[in-house]
């Protein structure tokens, strides 16, 4: 019953998420030449997408979550390995985002050379299918383990899982302090482009003319901001 764990992990998922919302937002202005790619925000998002999850939220659930729940409800058994290959399947996306933006970077010069516009829609399409991707494995968790887990697991199946979560220094998270987290996730609210974040705009040479703000896009820093500190 213990809902402390689950709310570490119900934050760490928000924190992710709002990253995500950054990352698509950001890359989507881009596409329609609105501004100019944001390759510093997008290599500080995909470093955070690298580090947090993988070594810091990931490991919560397959060493410690997942196995607990598995001895109390083993019909979750299909689900838990299609999460768990998930988390590969993730690693391998921003891999792959990675390298993309690595030749995207080849050939951008002020404007587009060659086929990087349409390499950049390629990329923008990739960004939208990863971020999908990773709401789709959170809203799984959410929806089909989390309630599961609150039901079925003991006060001494929660403690040690417990006092793993709150031990940040613990071994299998990795030597990385969560201050690294919370310092990458300020340099990305700093290098996203208003209104996002706190970049300026920097808008293509020939841009279209300036939209006025949405409701949608002046929300939007402030939810990047409430969302995300854990
Ligand atoms: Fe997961
Ligand atoms: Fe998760």
């Amino acid at each position: 019953m213990s809902q402390a764990a689950l709310d570490i992990l119900k934050r760490e998922h928000r924190a992710i998420s709002a990253v995500l919302f950054c990352l698509k937002h950001t890359v989507d202005e881009a596409r329609r030449g609105a501004i100019v790619p944001p390759f510093a925000m997008i290599h500080a998002v995909l470093d955070y997408l690298t580090s947090f999850p993988n070594r810091f939220h990931h490991p919560k659930e397959d060493t410690y979550l997942f196995p607990a729940v598995l001895e109390r409800a083993p019909d979750l058994q299909p689900v838990i390995a299609e999460l768990l290959a998930q988390h590969e399947e993730g690693e391998e996306r921003v891999s792959d985002l990675k390298d993309r933006v690595a030749e995207l970077q080849t050939l951008w010069d002020g404007r587009w050379q060659g086929d990087g516009a349409a390499k950049f829609e390629e990329f923008a399409d990739a960004v939208s299918r990863y971020v999908e991707f990773e709401r789709a494995h959170g809203r799984k968790e959410g929806v089909e383990v989390m309630p599961r887990a609150q039901e079925v697991l003991t006060e001494e199946d929660w403690a040690p899982i417990e006092a793993a979560f709150s031990a940040n220094d613990d071994p299998i998270f990795g030597d990385e302090p969560r201050s690294r987290f919370d310092g990458l996730y300020s340099e990305i609210v700093a290098l996203a482009p208003a209104p996002m974040g706190y970049a300026e705009r920097e808008k293509p040479a020939k841009a279209p003319a300036p939209e006025a703000a949405s409701p949608l896009e002046r929300g939007a820093r402030q939810k990047l901001l409430t969302l995300n500190w854990i």
